[in-house]
């Protein structure tokens, strides 16, 4: 069977690269971390969080699934968000998601896909509260308006949990944003749709 020697030299190389770099670069970070954005976006291996914001270990807290769907009783993505806000006292949330996203397509489509359909069941949903948007635009079009539609109500789930709810409370500094990435041209898009406050939402 093949192993996977390949990978662990290419660690040593990235490792020795950092250290070259900055030589107290893990010795600092091995001491805290501390980033300020909690990331929340597609497992898809086109869109690696820190990279597409160029930004080195340490500065982004990450949570990635299928679609970067917020879903209410997900306990794996609320435990992330409430360590986040209270270890972390990350003041930003980012929900990004990216155009051409399988997951998106795929809840769009009518095949059958197995157990994966009961996940993507959270972004048929979103395309049913907004059904009457999807009119009269081409199948490309309604990928991309599901992915920008997918990422709002994905935000609005972020600030209907418990744990961000009590934080703006509480008067804390919190902040909720929703981007799009295109994998095509590697930019992303302010959804605008950030909210900060109970107000807000
Ligand atoms: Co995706």
């Amino acid at each position: 069977m093949d192993n996977l020697n390949h990978l662990f030299e290419r660690n040593r190389e990235w490792a020795r690269q950092v250290k070259e770099d900055n030589p107290n670069f893990f010795i600092e970070l091995s001491e805290q971390q501390a980033p300020k954005y909690l990331w929340i976006g597609c497992s898809d291996s086109r869109v690696p969080a820190n990279q597409i914001v160029k930004l080195p270990p340490g500065e982004i807290f990450v949570h990635r699934n299928i679609a970067n769907v917020v879903v209410h009783t997900d306990l794996n993505c609320l435990s992330v968000i409430q360590y986040a806000i209270e270890v972390l006292a990350i003041e930003h949330i980012v929900v990004c998601g990216h155009y051409g996203c399988g997951g998106i397509n795929a809840a769009m489509a009518d095949s059958e896909h197995g157990l994966i359909d009961n996940w993507l069941n959270h972004i048929k949903d979103v395309r049913r509260l907004h059904a009457d948007k999807f009119v009269g635009l081409s199948k490309r079009e309604q990928q991309d308006l599901l992915c920008e539609l997918n990422v709002k109500e994905q935000v609005l789930n972020v600030c209907n949990t418990t744990v961000v709810q009590s934080a703006w409370k509480k008067g804390k500094k919190l902040s909720v944003h929703g981007w799009a990435y295109s994998i095509k041209n590697g930019i992303i898009v302010d959804l605008e749709t950030s909210i900060s406050s109970r107000e807000q939402l």
